[in-house]
């Protein structure tokens, strides 16, 4: 028998959580967002589960051209487009999307002169000032892309940097207004809106909607849980206990005796640690299932193992079910407990996690 951790992956679930983003935005087309191995679900599982959607978005060339060639026909589109000038022979020949954030990307796009063909998101920086044109530099750029006879169909977009904080409204509304200011009365279609800015800002939604987060099943909300968004997660990642051990009062358990009894207690060791993927800054508390029921990590994370409170599961043994996180144990709660976020979670399952469906 193999070691007993896995990351079980839901084509159901995802399927439902595309459901979800159509419900709250029925008039837009849905570009998937499944860079990163699809947040860590596997780029092909992901995207046969998520095929209804009219677009996937990435930024890794090899994966969008593995993607075309599993026979996807909806658009493919790069995030941050091209890197050099010998991509788009490939952008071209895949008929890829891409993203045009900087002056250098258009020049290379100028020196192809070539029939018209590739398809071009012109990225306006909003605010975030992350990748983008500025509002000043947005028009010329947008000119010169229409001057290319290479350029076939150019959709504006913007990234928001706070659509999930709900006391920073104000800053969407600034970017939401920059962005309509910089794309005028223009007839072009238009793309805006994460997972967050679907949820919270209809205004938003325009021609695409580009979910990531919501569509694996974690809220990118801070104060609603995805199961009040009606979000089901797509990956659960389950182990075993494969050793018990009894602490009497003040023992110690694992590196630097983070972690000491205060009386007498059983601790599981699961198999799973940060090698794994599980956050190594996870403080005792983390929240854990053990047979289903709900325990708390204990003392410091080990590359390969952890320790669990097993307490008030006196029936848990070698062998016992482990659910670091997924159904039954949010992933948005263990992320919390660790300081950081689900999103990191779900992209830094390890290579070596075996992953089924
Ligand atoms: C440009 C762009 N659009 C959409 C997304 C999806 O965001 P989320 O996962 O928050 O829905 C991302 C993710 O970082 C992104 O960079």
């Amino acid at each position: 028998m193999s070691r007993p951790i896995q990351a079980l992956i839901d084509p159901a679930a995802l399927e439902h959580n595309l459901a979800i983003v159509r419900r709250h935005a029925p008039r837009s087309r849905v570009m998937a967002v499944i860079k990163a191995d699809a947040y860590g679900h596997g780029l092909l599982r992901a995207a046969e589960a998520l095929a209804e959607a009219e677009g996937f978005a990435l930024l890794e060339l090899d994966a969008a051209v593995r993607l075309r060639e599993a026979g996807y026909r909806q658009t493919i589109l790069l995030l941050e487009g091209f890197f050099d000038v010998d991509e788009l022979r490939w952008i071209e020949q895949c008929h890829l999307s891409t993203v045009v954030h900087h002056p250098e990307q258009l020049a290379m796009l100028e020196a192809v002169r070539r029939r018209a063909t590739l398809d071009v998101f012109l990225k306006l920086n909003s605010g975030m000032n992350r990748l983008g044109f500025t509002p000043q530099e947005f028009p010329a750029a947008l000119e010169r892309l229409k001057a290319n006879s290479a350029v076939r169909q150019i959709t504006l977009m913007t990234h928001f940097a706070c659509a999930d904080e709900s006391d920073r409204n104000d800053s969407i509304a600034a970017q939401l207004q920059c962005f309509n200011l910089a794309a005028g009365g223009r007839n072009m279609p238009r793309s805006l809106a994460n997972s967050a800015a679907i949820l919270r800002f209809p205004e938003a939604h325009a021609d695409w909607v580009r979910p990531g987060i919501m569509l694996y099943g974690s809220s990118p909300l801070a104060h609603t849980t995805a199961e009040q968004l009606g979000l089901q997660p797509a990956m659960t990642v389950s182990s075993r206990i494969i050793s018990v051990q009894t602490l009497r009062p003040s023992d110690g358990a694992g590196y630097g005796y983070a972690f000491r009894a205060d009386r007498s207690m059983r601790v599981g060791i699961v198999a799973g640690g940060y090698a794994d993927g599980y956050p190594r800054h996870a403080p005792t508390g983390t929240p854990v299932l053990v047979k289903g029921r709900r325990t708390r990590v204990v003392g410091r994370i080990s590359m390969d193992m952890l320790h669990v409170d097993l307490s008030e599961i006196e029936d848990a043994g070698v062998g016992s079910p482990v659910t670091l996180w997924g159904r039954g144990m949010p992933v948005d709660e263990v992320a919390q407990a660790a300081g950081t976020l689900g999103y990191e979670l779900l992209c830094a399952i390890a290579p070596r996690m075996q992953r089924v469906t």
